[in-house]
């Protein structure tokens, strides 16, 4: 690629701006500027870290290493090191993660000073353009500076003040141009600073339309599956599929497609990025692609709802690779054997509903628990599901569907 490809834009701002100024400052412009472009040359290490859903931790960070990453993991965070391929390569490839950020800055503040002269050391100019939109988002757990607000104005008022100072500019910076969403995170009075290069969490894969049910967030079923043995060799079966999340994220697995193929992430509208490294991987990507080997059943008893769920399946290429039928659980039957059962029923949250969840339960006992060559998986809130399916589950895993306690109910075929 030539290196001209490379290059930021500059926006009609900065264009006008260097042209109103006199000689001296367009230089200095102009050595900004390549300091900026030669910084972030694409081949330049990060640390980065990927974030989770809390109990996830262990799931991302086998993911990452089966990317070939090594990994180090604190609560909510898996850190490893990677240049600009790798920041593609996460975001596309990562099934189970949010987002993939730059750690830019790590420190110790105790008092809006130190944040102010900390964040205002960083060659920020380096990393926005002068006309950059940077939102800040802050968040501080169990330390000094504990007003959210105050540390994300502060953070926001030290980068504007540095990019004023290094851009030259008197008094505003235009905030027009490509978005580079940052976040201060305090915890324990260590800051740090990152760049989000994900932009809406990886969840959002592009594939699912709004029907207003409860569905899975796309991320954690992609999470509950990686925690089961499911590698696509053997079938499975959703029998209480709603809009199909966990059949299309199993289809995704056992194809081999990357979860982010029909997405953008925040990367892509950096400046300073190697827009090709994108289109390489998504290239690279088709060509893994591999054939189904074993059936993807998904059922459920409300038509309208697998109707949703086919649509979705379509917008995500695995529509020919799924069994949809309607059945409700009590008239369930297959041929299938040596599986996975995997299914989030209704959980009855409400009391009116209770009942019914709990027939649903005894259900689900009387016609899957007899299913003895099937590895099953059942998430629900519901503390007393184990009494009504009619078994003691080989192991419970708590988790959270959002911000809701929940039980991964795990009935394994051959008790390790
Ligand atoms: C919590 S939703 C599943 C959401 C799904 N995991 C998703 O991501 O969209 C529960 C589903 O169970 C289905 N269901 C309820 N009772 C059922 C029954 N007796 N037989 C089969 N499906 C049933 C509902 O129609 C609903 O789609």
């Amino acid at each position: 690629m030539a290196a001209e490809d490379n290059l930021p834009r500059l926006s009609e701002q900065n264009v006008a701006y260097r042209n109103s100024q006199g000689r001296v400052e367009l230089l200095i412009e102009a050595q900004l500027f390549f300091k900026f472009y030669e910084s972030r040359k694409s081949m330049k290490k990060y640390t980065l870290y990927a974030t989770m859903g809390a109990g996830f931790e262990s799931v991302v960070a086998k993911e990452l290493q089966s990317l070939g990453y090594q990994t180090r993991t604190e609560n909510g965070r898996v850190f490893f090191e990677g240049d600009q391929s790798d920041i593609v390569k996460t975001n596309l490839w990562l099934r189970t993660a949010d987002r993939i950020k730059i750690l830019l800055i790590e420190f110790k503040a105790t008092s809006f000073e130190e944040l102010y002269d900390q964040v205002y050391d960083y060659s920020w100019a380096t990393l926005l353009p002068v006309d950059a939109q940077f939102p800040v988002k802050g968040r501080s757990v169990r330390s000094k500076l504990h007003s959210e607000p105050d540390v994300q104005s502060i953070t926001k008022k030290a980068i504007v003040d540095k990019m004023i100072d290094q851009y030259h500019r008197r008094g505003f910076l235009p905030e027009t141009g490509s978005y580079y969403p940052l976040d201060v995170h305090i915890y324990k009075d260590v800051v740090r600073l990152s760049l989000d290069t994900t932009g809406d969490s990886l969840f959002k894969r592009g594939y699912r339309v709004e029907h207003g049910g409860a569905p899975l967030k796309e991320n954690f079923a992609a999470g509950l599956l990686r925690l089961t043995p499911y590698d696509g060799s053997h079938p499975i079966i959703d029998p209480m599929t709603g809009s199909g999340t966990l059949a299309i994220e199993a289809a995704l697995i056992a194809k081999n497609i990357a979860p982010g193929s029909w997405r953008k992430f925040a990367f892509d509208n950096f400046d300073w990025f190697d827009q090709e490294a994108h289109y390489l991987a998504l290239e690279e990507a088709k060509t893994k692609v591999k054939i189904l080997e074993a059936p993807i059943w998904a059922s459920d008893i409300d038509q309208s709802i697998l109707e949703v769920a086919k649509l979705n399946a379509h917008n995500a290429g695995v529509l020919q690779d799924i069994r949809f039928k309607q059945v409700a659980v009590k008239d369930f039957a297959t041929d299938l054997e040596n599986g996975i059962i995997i299914a989030n029923p209704p959980y009855g949250k409400r009391l009116k509903d209770k009942e019914s969840a709990n027939k649903l339960y005894e259900e689900m006992g009387n016609i899957f628990r007899p299913m003895t060559s099937f590895n099953q998986y059942y998430l629900t809130a519901a503390p007393e599901f184990e009494k009504y399916f009619g078994r003691k589950a080989t192991k419970k895993r708590k988790l959270f569907n959002g911000n809701l306690r929940v039980d991964f109910y795990q009935y394994w075929v051959n008790k390790r």
